[in-house]
């Protein structure tokens, strides 16, 4: 991506509500009767799991897990890399892995096998946005939220170059047409 660009809404608050509610509901209903361990993807899942777990009713702990990924800066992964560790105990566990985003499935895949070779009880992954079209692996996405186009999506913890996490929505990044003064450069 490079150039002028413009932000175009694709989720609304309310919209992105009302998904965090159902996959809250789903979660809540699948584990009624056990406790989770909630493990967030360091850093574009924090604001999706802040909202997630005050909607989930079963008892439960969060844990954060980094990964860093080489690519350029739009298209995600082809490497993956672990940063930040769970400090909390993995095996016996129910695990609930929280992404923002799959795109290739490459990172999700990496942490799933470093999950799983830790011995937990049962890993399910619950999903913000898929992005089906980009997949290189196959991934099954337990709780997934909307299935989104292959297009740059920022916004609701989703950056371009670290920017736009803070966005209450979500947007897709659109090269600009014409002259005039992009959205996002404003
Ligand atoms: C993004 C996103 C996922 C991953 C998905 O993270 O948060 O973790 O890429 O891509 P994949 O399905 O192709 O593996 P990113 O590496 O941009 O880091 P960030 O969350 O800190 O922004």
């Amino acid at each position: 991506m490079s150039g002028r660009y413009d932000l175009k809404l694709l989720y609304s608050r309310d919209e992105i509500a009302a998904t965090v509610r159902r996959l809250a509901g789903q979660i809540s209903a699948d584990y009624a009767g056990n406790d989770l361990l909630v493990i967030g993807v360091l850093k574009g899942a924090v604001v999706f799991m802040a909202d997630l777990i005050r909607e989930i009713d079963v008892p439960l702990e969060i844990d954060f897990i980094g990964l860093s990924s080489y690519g350029d800066g739009v298209t995600s992964c082809g490497k993956v890399k672990l940063t930040a560790y769970p400090t909390a105990r993995i095996e016996g566990r129910h695990i609930l892995v929280v992404e923002d985003i799959v795109d290739t499935g490459l990172c999700i895949e990496a942490l799933l096998k470093f999950l799983a070779e830790r011995r937990p009880a049962s890993i399910k992954v619950c999903a913000l946005m898929d992005k089906p079209a980009r997949h290189q692996v196959p991934i099954d996405i337990a709780y997934s939220g909307f299935t989104v186009p292959d297009k740059f999506v920022v916004g609701y913890g989703l950056d371009f170059a670290q920017r736009y996490r803070h966005l209450p929505q979500i947007f897709t990044l659109e090269e600009a047409a014409g002259d005039g003064q992009a959205a996002a450069d404003d």
